[in-house]
């Protein structure tokens, strides 16, 4: 493993006069599987949340990566995910796996994904805390079926009886609001979220050279939920790069992991896209190079 570029980016100083806050931000090219594998990549039960969306077999454009579907490897390959992740993560640490129903290239039969991932991790020792629907309007029409407009976010724990929820950061605006009874702070987002997918109107004008770039606020809502300052967050196939964004801007430390060196550019310019009121490191490092 070699440290190909490590450079601190934006030393911002005209915020800063609370106690500055530091946090540490580093991108590994390499093969997940691999790298989750690794006590110098990633210490034992040091990460608090993982959050990904992993190659769901679409034959997308990946580059580097095969993305054929084969329903038999993909489980397979999510069961080692869970396997491997039980190492690395925090005792009251959680997953939330973003994962679409998807059609079979061939006969275009639906294979509900996370069913399969759920049984997968589920043999692996986690406990399911939330299958939150991810619902969206922007997206393709089919004539021959409904048309698609939900992904599932399966959100596991390792224990049942200690895990992080910051309810009251992400609570939401009462529907009803002349309703006297109502004197909390907002109500709970509930499993059912409206977050729009980034179209590519919006990847052309950003340049966001992705085929699938997460939406930042939905991953904010996750981050918020699930984790405080400083904690750790990992996304093991982080294609663009947004978690490890998100992770900068609320002040976590991140671990992104991306088998494909073509993304390395867009997820360095992300990181340092947007003004930051806090000092940070961004690391890029070759897994298995020396
Ligand atoms: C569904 S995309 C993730 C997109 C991400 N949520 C975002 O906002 O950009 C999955 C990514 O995993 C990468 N990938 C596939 N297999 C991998 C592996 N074994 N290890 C690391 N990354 C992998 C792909 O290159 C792709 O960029």
């Amino acid at each position: 493993m070699s440290i190909t570029q490590n450079y601190k980016q934006r030393k911002i100083t005209k915020f800063t006069t609370e106690k500055s806050i530091y946090t540490e931000h580093n991108l590994i090219i390499g093969n997940a599987l691999d790298v989750l594998d690794d006590p110098k990549s990633i210490k034992d039960e040091s990460v608090d949340l993982i959050v990904t969306s992993p190659p769901y077999g679409l034959s997308k454009s990946y580059g580097k990566y095969s993305d054929k579907f084969d329903i038999d490897s993909w489980t397979g390959m999510i069961r080692q995910f869970g396997e491997k992740s039980m190492r690395i993560l925090q005792p009251h640490g959680s997953i939330f796996l973003n994962i679409s129903p998807i059609p079979e290239p061939k006969t275009k039969e639906i294979y509900p994904l996370d069913s399969y991932a759920y049984f997968a991790l589920k043999q692996c020792g986690y406990f399911l805390r939330n299958q939150i629907i991810w619902h969206f309007n922007n997206m393709q029409n089919c004539t021959n079926r409904l048309s698609g407009r939900w992904e599932t976010i399966l959100w596991f724990v390792k224990d049942i009886k200690n895990y992080k929820f910051n309810l009251d950061e992400v609570r939401m605006p009462y529907i009803t609001k002349k309703d006297k009874r109502l004197t909390g702070t907002g109500r709970n987002p509930t499993d059912v979220w409206y977050f729009d997918r980034i179209n590519n109107m919006t990847k052309n004008k950003l340049n966001l050279y992705h085929p699938t770039v997460y939406p930042d606020r939905m991953i904010e809502r996750i981050l918020k939920m699930s984790t405080s300052t400083k904690d750790l967050v990992l996304d093991p196939f982080v294609g663009s790069g947004t978690t490890m964004k998100v992770a900068k801007n609320l002040q976590r430390n991140s671990i992104g992991i991306e088998l494909d060196a073509k993304y390395k550019n867009l997820i360095k310019k992300r990181m340092g896209e947007e003004e930051s009121d806090h000092d940070f490191d961004f690391t890029i490092t070759h897994h298995g190079k020396n």
